[in-house]
């Protein structure tokens, strides 16, 4: 009897099975997220976070717990059975992800801690490619972390950072960014979809128009991911950046993408275990992709996690998803613009999944706190695009951002906490 039991636990952790296709019921995919099933404060939780973090459904937290139950020990090292288990899950892991961003090789996906890790590695690793006169382009829509690690690439160089503008909506002016992309710039760094406006960038275009200049493309994709299908070499990117916990896998582990022949020509950024084939005093022989980029253990229940949430959305199809998300988004954005003392920031026509805004009189950090004692959790604040609050104006914006599990009726108490803000501020 535990012998069967144990077999079975073992064949359920293999992240690699191919998914059955489900019809998209929002009820039924509530009841897969525990965490959605309490009160906050005495009312049932209304979660508008999901730009911040998306909760877990079971699978994943059933695959992790599976993981340590029966698989758990060392990658790559060992040669007992466990050993053997835990490296096929972590594999498998990164199989399933290059299965599901259409990567050529698994060899191509790199784990990393998340989005965030990922373009550090491609900005640190491409420096001795960059020198004093090249340009790095970035757009003025960027999450810090597509900026930061570019301009300490920059500094350590000499290249230059270059800034495309975004118009009133929150849209890439691609007039502007046409005229910055120039022989001169090396890599173009754009995000997939902004956290802060939901704006969905042409990707595509912009890969096509960068490669047209000699131009490498790095795509962050930490939002893009769970509302968008995404084919790396139907969009033809050069890198592509993800995090598992934006697509309702656990946090700390995330991806990078890149294709072989430009992997291969980064320099390696963390010296350690795993990644070298050989170690002498005198001189080190590195490891192949996508050991190279992966020193030290690396978070093998995150793998296992990641590629089970990967499982699950495409059970429920990204298609349904995106469908359930662009209603609510349109539901929302005629509720939110109908209340008179709420102005929206980020109105792109391509966008997904985010509602920003701002009150005329009630800073936004008031407005989370008093929409917290409702019950409906949101972010305030710059959401790490200071650059974007800058353009706008506003020191902070209220964002409501949505995932497969919300409702009409999560956007209904939405304005409904919203109104309690108008009565305590009497405005
Ligand atoms: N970047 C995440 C957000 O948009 C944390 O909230």
């Amino acid at each position: 009897m535990a012998a069967t039991k144990k077999a079975k636990k073992t064949e359920d952790s293999k992240p690699n099975a191919a998914p059955s296709v489900r019809a998209f019921d929002v009820e039924a995919i509530r009841n897969d997220f525990p965490i959605l099933h309490q009160d906050i404060h005495g009312k049932p939780l209304v979660y508008l976070d999901n730009a911040a973090t998306t909760q877990k459904p079971n699978a994943v937290i059933d695959a992790i717990s599976r993981y340590y139950e029966h698989d758990n020990a060392n990658v790559h090292r060992g040669v007992h059975e466990l050993s053997t288990r835990a490296t096929k899950a972590f594999e498998g892991a990164r199989a399933r992800i290059a299965k599901y961003i259409g990567a050529k090789e698994d060899a191509e996906i790199i784990f990393t801690r998340g989005t965030t890790e990922a373009i550090n590695l491609v900005a640190f690793g491409l420096r001795a490619q960059l020198q004093p006169g090249d340009e790095i382009l970035v757009t003025h829509m960027e999450h810090h972390s597509n900026i930061v690690p570019w301009q300490m690439a920059a500094q350590a160089t000499g290249a230059k950072l270059v800034v495309a503008p975004i118009d009133d909506n929150g849209e890439l002016a691609m007039d502007e960014f046409e005229r910055l992309l120039t022989k001169r710039t090396k890599i173009v760094c754009v995000v997939h979809q902004s956290n802060s406006l939901g704006t969905i960038n042409p990707v595509a275009e912009i890969v096509q128009k960068a490669h047209a200049v000699g131009a490498l493309v790095l795509v962050d994709g930490a939002q893009a991911l769970s509302h968008t299908k995404v084919d790396v070499r139907a969009l033809d990117v050069d890198f592509y950046a993800m995090s598992a916990h934006k697509v309702y896998g656990p946090t700390g582990i995330g991806a990078l993408y890149g294709k072989r022949a430009l992997l291969e020509k980064l320099s390696p950024w963390q010296g350690g275990g795993d990644m070298i084939l050989s170690v002498t005093f005198e001189k080190t022989v590195y490891n192949k992709l996508p050991y190279l980029f992966e020193a030290g253990t690396p978070d093998i229940s995150g793998a296992v996690g990641f590629a089970a949430a990967l499982d699950y959305v495409e059970q429920i199809g990204i298609d349904a998803i995106a469908a359930h998300e662009q209603d609510l988004l349109n539901y929302g954005t005629g509720k939110l613009s109908a209340l008179p003392s709420l102005r929206l920031i980020g109105t792109a026509r391509n966008k997904a999944s985010i509602l920003a805004f701002v009150h005329e009189s009630v800073h936004a950090h008031d407005i989370g706190t008093i929409l917290d004692r409702e019950g409906v959790a949101i972010r305030t604040g710059h959401h790490c695009t200071q650059p974007v609050m800058a353009r706008f104006s506003v020191p902070a914006t209220a964002r409501a951002s949505l995932a497969m599990y919300n409702t009409r009726a999560d956007i209904d108490r939405l304005v409904a906490a919203l109104a309690k803000v108008d009565e305590v501020f009497g405005s």
